[in-house]
């Protein structure tokens, strides 16, 4: 069973759940923060279902091994794909799995008139998680949905709201002119091109589900009383693969380098300590 002392984990395919740490560092800054980045297997976004479940085992499995008290899926299509099977694990545990569709939702619902567009990667727009929860919520929202799969790669090159980002956001996000009055940004690289998203979508409530995500980590501590009260927390940054491309391109994602890191290799122990636990 997970004590207060334990880090929080927190995971994604590479630097894009930066976003999410950014927010869980403003809200809980007493908490330790174990944070994988699953480098040598990004981009999750262009795989199947399946193989992003399985990385998402993989990953959450290494974590688990480490020790951590809650379980951050700060990574869209890793939450559209894997986030039940993940859950059902980390009850058994008594850890809370929290992903970032659900807080992003409710943040959306807050605002909107009544037309919700979410934009993400391929697999998370094709998996439904978002339309479906939005419908559930409110079955009379009209929802509208694109694939932004170059916005990844924008964000980590850093052109961010220059004239190609501009260009760019204006091809993918023209079908929504005249339509949603709310936009959820579904992937955690996608706050970096908040300015040129909002210059061609002028009016609309950009959602960033970072910090509604922070915000439902701290409910989820305190109710399980896993709330540490004080400290200075640090956060320790694993990698699967180039850990200075990591450092660099993170550093535009966090604010600050993220320091210190630790090359790892995940392996069938890893895979195996979760799905024996999904059996079990
Ligand atoms: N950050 C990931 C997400 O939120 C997308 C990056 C990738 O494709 O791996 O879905």
């Amino acid at each position: 069973m997970p004590t207060q002392e334990l880090p929080i984990g927190v995971f994604d395919s590479g630097v894009g759940g930066l976003t999410v740490v950014r927010a869980l560092r403003e809200a809980l800054p007493n908490e330790d923060i174990l944070y994988l980045g699953d480098t040598a297997r990004v981009p999750y976004g262009t795989r199947s279902s399946a193989t992003v479940e399985r990385y998402a085992q993989r990953v959450a499995g290494h974590l688990v091994r480490r020790g951590i008290k809650a379980l951050v899926v700060g990574c869209n299509t890793a939450t559209t794909y894997a986030l039940d099977g993940l859950r059902t694990v980390g009850t058994q545990r008594g850890i809370p799995v929290i992903g970032v569709i659900e807080p992003g939702v409710d943040a959306a619902l807050a605002v909107t008139g009544g037309h919700v567009g979410v934009i993400g990667t391929e697999g998370t727009i094709r998996g439904g998680a978002y339309s479906n929860l939005l419908k559930a919520r409110n079955p009379d929202l009209t929802v509208s949905t694109a694939a932004c799969p170059l916005f990844v790669s924008l964000a980590e090159e850093g052109w961010v709201d220059d004239d190609i980002a501009r260009a760019v956001a204006a091809r993918y996000l023209s079908p929504f002119a005249g339509g949603p009055d709310t936009l959820i940004l579904g992937c955690t690289h996608y706050p970096l091109l908040f300015d040129a998203i909002a210059h061609a979508l002028p009016g609309v409530h950009l959602v960033d589900s970072a910090t509604s995500t922070a915000q439902t980590v701290v409910r989820a501590l305190s109710e399980q009383g896993l709330l540490k009260q004080q400290g200075v927390g640090t956060t320790r940054y694993l990698v699967t693969d180039n850990e200075r491309r990591f450092r660099d391109t993170g550093l535009r994602f966090l604010g600050t380098t993220p320091q210190p890191t630790e090359l790892i290799d995940l392996d069938d122990v890893d895979q195996a300590a979760w799905a024996a636990e999904v059996a079990s």
